[in-house]
């Protein structure tokens, strides 16, 4: 059998892969080193996904040989990745909801007491010390489809790491996180490099990038555009070789909102999770809502469009009171909300790109039949605005790319044209320069008159973009913050109670 150079885990000899006749992946020649944190960035569709896919057996290459420590492999399924020790923790959470936690973990993994029996205390127990080692409280026996997308996102890492895998492929394991958890996650990284483990990291936080990985390849158009250890490279650096050329400041200016309040929150509260919510939204603003996971800035968007039940509190659109029980009711008094969890009620994998935009707006392209022209015309132009990178405008949405489908779901929220728009961490998993976008997109819109509600655990991100900025924590809003105020230092106070009425 062949040998190969020493020190290597994984080498990949001119891999690629197509699918239908389009290349997404161009004669990729790597060597990943044992026990390396190994980063790979690119922007959205570069194809940092499927080359990870083709490690771990989800795709098997059109061309190209993979070696596993010295010998030639074929990774043909998920079943033989695992065998040889290679564990995924996928871009999209991908857990069975109706079950509870440590059944997820273990699925297809089971502890057995005799042939015939599961060891359920066992698989318990394991499955509280993996999560205790991840620093979360999430309990083995809740189910899954009563946690948040974060904590969804643990169970996944858990899982993974519950194989004990000689590498363990993170695509994207950061969005989401707040800076808490992912300081959590990025240790955890840093402890199982020191036990020898191998580490894939593909993230859109350059900065995270900077901080853990050992060595970072770029990855452009399904190519290889460097490879280098990380230290030699600066992020504005690595923005500039993912993207071809020099970047322009990412964050454009700020338009003052104006004095009219177009909604307003009194005394909102939803049971034992929202305490007397109250703010007001001026025309054109756009207001931050910031805080660490479990705040309740996701909760308080649901509670606004009619997902949550409230318990107690009054909503006003232009002074006048609205009832809102429904999303169905929010579109009908003009508010939109654009969902953290994509793939939950933000889009349909198995729908097209056209149908998706238009999932929420139909009725403005339907008299008596739907006006499917103008539907096209429609998709056609987000997919020009935003830059929506997918073969055609029927291209099922399962095969476009994280930040792709990320696009549409931003596309599909904006359509009923709202007056004011919730967006729940909107560029989530969304390359620098595709962020850049959306950003220009959302400062015209707030132009145009419309008022904007930015959750985002992105710090930077709610200090370039908002006017004002409301901390949560526990449930509350700790405080409000204007001009200057708004620093990192300043929202780090209140969100973690060091300052303010929640604390
Ligand atoms: N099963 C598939 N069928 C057809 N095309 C696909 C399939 N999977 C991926 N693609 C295409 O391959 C390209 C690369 O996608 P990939 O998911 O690898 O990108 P990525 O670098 O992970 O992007 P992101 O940062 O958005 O997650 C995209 O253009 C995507 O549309
Ligand atoms: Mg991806």
């Amino acid at each position: 059998m062949q040998s190969r150079t020493d020190g290597v885990i994984i080498e990949t000899a001119g891999i690629s892969k197509e699918f239908s006749g389009v290349h997404v992946l161009k004669n990729i020649n790597v060597e990943i080193r044992h026990g390396e944190i190994f980063g790979i960035v690119g922007e959205n569709g570069a194809g940092k996904s499927t080359f990870i896919k083709i490690l771990g057996g989800t795709y098997t290459p059109s061309e190209g040989q993979i070696f596993f420590e010295g010998k030639p492999v074929h990774i043909r399924d998920t079943g033989v990745a695992k065998r040889i020790g290679i564990a995924t923790i996928p871009q999209e959470v991908n857990l069975v909801s109706d079950l509870n936690v440590y059944e997820n973990i273990f699925l297809g993994n089971e502890y057995r007491a005799s042939l015939w029996l599961l060891d359920k205390r066992k698989m318990i127990s394991k499955a509280r010390e993996l999560l205790h080692d991840l620093h979360t409280d999430i309990a083995p026996e809740e189910r899954i489809d009563r946690l948040s997308v974060a904590q969804k996102r643990m169970v996944e890492i858990a899982k993974a790491i519950s194989y004990d895998p000689k590498v363990l492929i993170m695509d994207e394991p950061t969005a989401s996180l707040t800076q808490y958890e992912i300081d959590v996650l990025l240790n955890l990284v840093r402890r199982l490099k020191e036990k020898g483990v191998t580490v894939i990291f593909i993230s859109h936080r350059l900065k995270e990038v900077k901080r853990i990985c050992d060595r970072v390849m770029v990855l452009r158009d399904g190519e290889i555009v460097s490879i280098d250890p990380t230290e030699d490279l600066s992020e504005h650096e690595i923005a500039k070789r993912m993207v071809g050329r020099e970047l322009d400041a990412i964050f454009p200016e700020k338009v003052e909102g104006q004095g009219t309040s177009v909604l307003r929150v009194e005394g909102l509260s939803v049971k034992g999770v929202l305490h007397d919510i109250s703010f007001d939204l001026k025309k054109g603003e756009i207001l931050g809502f910031a805080g660490l996971i479990g705040a309740g800035r996701t909760e308080l968007a649901e509670a606004l469009i009619g997902v949550r039940r409230k318990t107690s509190g009054k909503i006003f659109v232009h002074g006048k009171e609205c009832v809102v029980n429904s999303p169905r009711d929010a579109i009908r008094h003009g508010i939109a909300y654009l969902s953290e969890d994509r793939q939950g009620i933000g889009i349909l994998t198995s729908f097209n790109v056209v149908a998706n935009t238009t999932l929420v707006s139909l009725g403005k392209y339907c008299r008596l039949l739907i006006n499917a022209r103008k539907e096209r015309e429609k998709a056609r132009f987000y997919v020009d605005t935003f830059n929506i990178k997918t073969p055609s405008l029927e291209t099922r949405l399962e095969f476009l790319s994280g930040g792709n489908q990320q696009k549409v779901s931003l596309a599909k929220s904006l359509d009923p044209g709202p007056e004011i728009f919730i967006l729940d961490e909107p560029t989530r998993g969304i390359d620098v320069n595709a962020k850049k976008e959306i950003y220009d997109f959302i400062r015209q819109l707030v132009m145009s008159g419309i008022s904007c509600i930015l959750i985002s655990s992105e710090l930077e991100e709610i200090i370039g973009m908002c006017n004002r900025v409301a901390v949560m924590r526990e449930g509350r809003i700790a405080g409000i913050l204007e001009g200057d105020r708004i620093n990192e230092e300043e929202i780090m106070y209140y969100a973690t109670g060091l300052k303010g009425r929640a604390s």
